[in-house]
């Protein structure tokens, strides 16, 4: 059978490298595709020292191309300072796979948007933040645009979701629009707060369901 993909691509997919989850990692983030619903989840593992990355791992709940490209970025990251890593684009990872057929193009993305986020996520947590800007109602509604709704695989905030959000003195409160023992409402909370938390200026996250 003939694949439209690179051998590089069908390697990596075949032989993904760093798959897994790192439980003690330093800096971590999972990652929604608007265009598709599917997921990834990046960590890293940085040395304060010098901040290079040393580890760095992935899970993909996405295609061939997001299996992939999370094998080449998490292998790319490694060895590389936080801000070298940043600086690694899309191009970059599908040029190492050999090339991705363009109608896959956000697969890609994603994965590479899965590390900037892990490392933004490590850079939250160590207060190493450079230009921090004050948490708006537009800051929280960005970063919620990367939870996804099981329920459609589409954005919690394109598909309201969540809804009622307010900033006052450091406190974010919102509504989940699904029951409290709905089976996603514990998945769907530890994302948002996971998204949420880290912002350098919010004190506390308050998640209401609807009922
Ligand atoms: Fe969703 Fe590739 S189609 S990640």
């Amino acid at each position: 059978m003939k694949f439209p993909y690179s051998d590089a691509v069908m390697d990596h997919f075949r032989h993904p490298r760093n798959v897994g989850k790192m439980d003690d990692a330093d800096g971590k983030a999972m990652e929604g595709s608007p265009a598709c619903g599917d997921m990834v989840a990046v960590y890293i593992k940085v040395d304060p020292e010098n901040q290079k990355i040393t580890d760095a791992k992935f899970e993909s709940y996405g295609c061939a191309s997001n299996i992939a490209t999370g094998s080449i970025i998490t292998e790319l990251a490694k060895g590389k300072s936080i801000e070298e890593a940043k600086n690694i684009s899309w191009k970059e990872a599908t040029d190492a796979l050999g090339g991705l057929p363009k109608i896959k193009a956000h697969c890609s993305v994603l994965a590479v948007e899965g590390l900037r986020s892990a490392i933004e996520n490590y850079e939250e947590r160590h207060g190493l933040v450079k230009d921090k800007e004050a948490t708006t109602l537009e800051v929280v509604r960005r970063r919620l645009r990367k939870v996804m709704n099981p329920l459609t695989g589409l954005d919690v905030i394109r598909t309201e979701l969540v809804k009622d959000i307010t900033i006052k003195e450091g406190v974010i409160s919102l509504t989940v629009d699904l029951p409290a023992n709905h089976q996603f409402a514990v998945a769907i909370k530890e994302e948002i707060l996971e998204k949420l938390e880290t912002l350098w200026d919010v004190k506390t996250v308050a998640i209401n369901f609807s009922e």
